[in-house]
């Protein structure tokens, strides 16, 4: 039987790969039009990789950070695979996950971003959607709210965040050199950031 991280990690998979056309297109509005193909490939490699039967949540992320490290090009394929990294070092040998470890997860997912792509909030990146979404799902916890709560406020600010990447200039990667012809544009991968944290409050909620 599958596991339930191995599920997560196919829902995920599933939007993505229903949005890939939807993220080329924003990506080729400011980038190189290949987010959703990178995207895409590297969920579907992931996909064929992981163990299905595998209950250790710790060690099913890595195997996807791993694959997407190695399998996915440009910038998205290091910064994902670093934040699945990352978020299975914060989970490693856990088989259930508490709002607490929500919280220590998105931290150790920011941390990793914000370290690999030598960015921070405001740049017209993921960023601009997993910053507010940690801050809106520590909120949510600390007023005692539970895991399904936690993650709706999660995304509803991410949702928000990508609104706001269509506002500001892109000052990193490939975005970066349209200058202010980025605004009026919203970032792919804030988009794809979104579609993840909506795929894994959607499977929450159905459990
Ligand atoms: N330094 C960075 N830090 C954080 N996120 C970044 C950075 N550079 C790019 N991104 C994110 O990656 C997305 C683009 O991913 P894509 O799969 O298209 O890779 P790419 O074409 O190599 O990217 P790029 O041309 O932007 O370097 C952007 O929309 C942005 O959200
Ligand atoms: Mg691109």
């Amino acid at each position: 039987m599958a596991s339930k991280v191995y599920e997560c990690i196919s829902k995920i998979a599933d939007i993505i790969i229903e949005n890939k056309d939807f993220l080329t297109e924003l990506d080729r509005e400011i980038g190189d039009a290949d987010h959703g193909i990178n995207m895409a490939r590297g969920y579907t490699e992931a996909l064929g990789q992981l163990p299905q039967d595998e209950s250790d949540i710790g060690a099913v992320l890595k195997k996807a950070g791993m694959v997407l490290l190695s399998k996915v090009g440009g910038a998205s394929g290091p910064l994902y695979g670093t934040a699945y990294m990352k978020a299975a070092k914060a989970a490693a040998g856990k088989t259930e996950l508490t709002v607490q470890d929500g919280k220590d997860i998105l931290d150790a997912i920011i941390g990793g971003i914000k370290q690999r792509g030598k960015a921070e909030r405001g740049e017209k990146t993921m960023l601009d959607a997993i910053i507010p979404g940690y801050e809106a799902y520590c909120a949510a916890a600390d007023a005692g709210k539970d895991l399904a709560e936690c993650l709706d406020a999660m995304c509803a600010a991410a949702a928000e965040g990508v609104e706001y990447t269509k506002t500001i200039i892109a000052t990193k990667g490939r975005a970066s050199y349209l200058g202010e012809r980025s605004i009026g544009h919203q970032d792919p991968g804030a988009t794809s950031s979104l579609l993840t944290m909506e795929a894994i409050r959607d499977w929450v909620r159905a459990l």
